[in-house]
């Protein structure tokens, strides 16, 4: 705001406070109870020499505040920056949703955060990592939080794993420095990972920008009609702007050059007015499609490959956020924050995070995160959930229970989940279409030779530094057994014997 605007606003601020009736001193720096400091620049001292003094209440109150101003990091994707936009969608699919969001005419706010996975909270942006593209959807029904990568798959099927494969890939518990010889140790127990680190590896792995990359929600998830069908959907949001990597040997310049490259150049266009576009495509199938492939199609290590993409609607970010802090820092998602419409597949990796973001955002954020301005719902939250720390819902009437005759929340029967069929007993169970290696290979031949090229250097500098001589022979048999010129190259790369490599993938069970 301009110096001339900030003063209009002030004056503003205080005529309406006289016309209330109430003191205003807009202009003046207060203490956080609002009463007015004379000098923020001396403490109280017992006269010249002697020790500061207890009663100087702003002293106190700035120190206090001060320390408190850190609240915990994200467990991962601490690395993280924010914009706002808005979500139009272009094409009528009522004919697979209820969803207000999807009804063509409506303009959803958005609030869309950009982040590394494994680094701290203040780490370089340029890192070998997938990018976070987590969407919150203010939607006219409630909050949708789609919190998705740049890639349609992920490295692990089962949340289970979850917590090792991030313990292996964040920087050391001893070192607190990142080390490959802890990550391959353990996807050399993850054969399923190949098709990701195959991704990972490509120059797509170091964005050059977040404008420059793709969204995916990675699982699939229902769209449920009015009719009460159901579809399967994996959401796919394609740049506009295309989707640019940096080679391997111009990294160490781009990190050199500047740190924060991601946030500066996507602050730098949207100050610009050059405002970023994404258009979200659906893959459909029916709940009997999902038997149809020779791989488990809830597998989210999986492509549904040979499934055509429907464009449904364009994202565009406009507004670099007023305060980090109380945005980006603030802001939580949850893949359980769906509307009606929308719900969630049986996905394994998906039901565990239906569990672990509203938990962990208890912890970092506080029982009562939701009513955070970024996060609070754009519709009235009514419910019985009360009280807790720092509480400010806002919540009215002394019934807060139900059934009641005294004041009954009424539920609309057409907004309960849809029922989904169910077989067998309880178990526990690898799934049984594992096809762990296939779609790695698929993908490496869709490369260019370029492509290729900088894939193997950009792996095989990792895969040098594993000491551990049979995690590193693992490693290569997975290449070898996606692709056997992909194999044999990062065999050569990394010195290693390729009679072991082979003999070593002839073992695998699948391709
Ligand atoms: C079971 C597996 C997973 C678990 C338990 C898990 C857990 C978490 C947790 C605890 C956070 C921090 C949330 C916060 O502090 O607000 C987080 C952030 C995030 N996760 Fe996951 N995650 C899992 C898998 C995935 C997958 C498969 C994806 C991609 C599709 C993903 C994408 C993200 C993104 C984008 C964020 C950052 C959200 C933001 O910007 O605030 N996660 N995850």
């Amino acid at each position: 705001m301009s110096k001339a605007a900030n003063r209009l606003l002030q004056s503003l601020v205080a005529a309406t406070c006289v016309a209330l009736g109430v003191s205003s001193h807009a202009a003046d720096m207060t203490r956080d109870n609002g009463s007015l400091v004379g000098d923020n620049q001396n403490s109280q001292t017992a006269g010249p020499n002697g020790p500061a003094l207890l009663q100087d209440s702003q002293l106190i109150e700035k120190l206090q505040r001060f320390d408190r101003e850190r609240i915990p990091e994200r467990v991962v994707h601490a690395r993280g920056t924010g914009a706002f936009g808005e979500f139009v969608p272009t094409t009528d699919i009522s004919d697979l949703t209820k969803a207000e969001v999807f009804t063509p005419g409506t303009k959803t706010p958005v609030f869309v955060r950009f982040s590394t996975v494994m680094g701290y909270r203040g780490s370089p942006e340029q890192a070998r990592d997938p990018r976070g593209f987590a969407i919150k959807f203010y939607t006219a029904q409630g909050n949708w939080d789609l919190v998705g990568i740049n890639w349609p798959i992920f490295f692990i099927r089962d949340a289970i794993k979850f917590p090792d494969f991030v313990h292996a890939n964040k920087p050391s518990a001893v070192t607190g420095v990142q080390d490959p010889n802890l990550a391959f140790d353990f996807f050399a127990h993850t054969p399923e990972a190949t098709n990701m680190l195959t991704h990972l590896y490509t120059d797509e792995g170091m964005p050059d920008s977040y404008r420059h990359m793709d969204g995916f929600g990675v699982h699939a998830f229902k769209l449920v009609n009015a009719q009460g069908q159901v579809h399967y959907v994996k959401f796919h949001f394609r740049s506009e702007q295309g989707v640019h990597g940096i080679r391997p040997q111009n990294i160490p310049g781009s990190i050199g050059a500047d740190w924060n490259l991601m946030t500066n150049d996507l602050y730098g266009a949207l100050k610009a007015g050059n405002d970023p576009k994404w258009d979200l495509y659906v893959q459909v199938l029916t709940p009997e499609d999902l038997g149809k492939f020779d791989f488990d199609a809830l597998d989210d290590t999986k492509i549904w490959t040979g499934v055509p993409e429907r464009k449904i609607g364009t994202l565009t970010l406009n507004r670099v956020p007023d305060n980090y802090f109380e945005t980006t820092e603030e802001s939580a998602f949850a893949p359980s924050r769906m509307v009606p419409g929308i719900e969630p597949s049986e996905d394994r990796m998906l039901q565990g995070r239906l569990f672990s973001y509203a938990d962990t955002q208890m912890y970092r954020l506080g029982a009562n995160f939701n009513d955070l301005p970024i996060n609070r719902p754009r519709v009235p939250v009514v419910n019985n959930n009360q009280d807790g720390a720092m509480n400010s819902g806002d919540r009215k009437g002394e019934v807060n229970y139900e059934p009641s005759t005294l004041g009954e929340i009424p539920q609309d029967p057409r907004y309960k989940y849809v029922q989904t069929p169910l077989a067998g007993t309880t178990q526990q169970a690898a799934i049984h279409k594992t096809l762990n290696f296939r779609q790695a290979g698929e993908y490496y031949r869709t490369l260019s030779e370029q492509e290729k090229e900088d894939l193997v250097t950009a792996l095989s500098s990792d895969l040098s530094r594993v000491t551990n001589d049979t995690n590193k022979y693992t490693m290569l048999s997975y290449f070898f057994k996606a692709d056997t010129d992909y194999g044999a190259r990062l065999a050569k790369a990394t010195h290693a014997d390729l009679s072991r490599v082979r003999s070593l993938a002839d073992k695998l069970a699948e391709n």
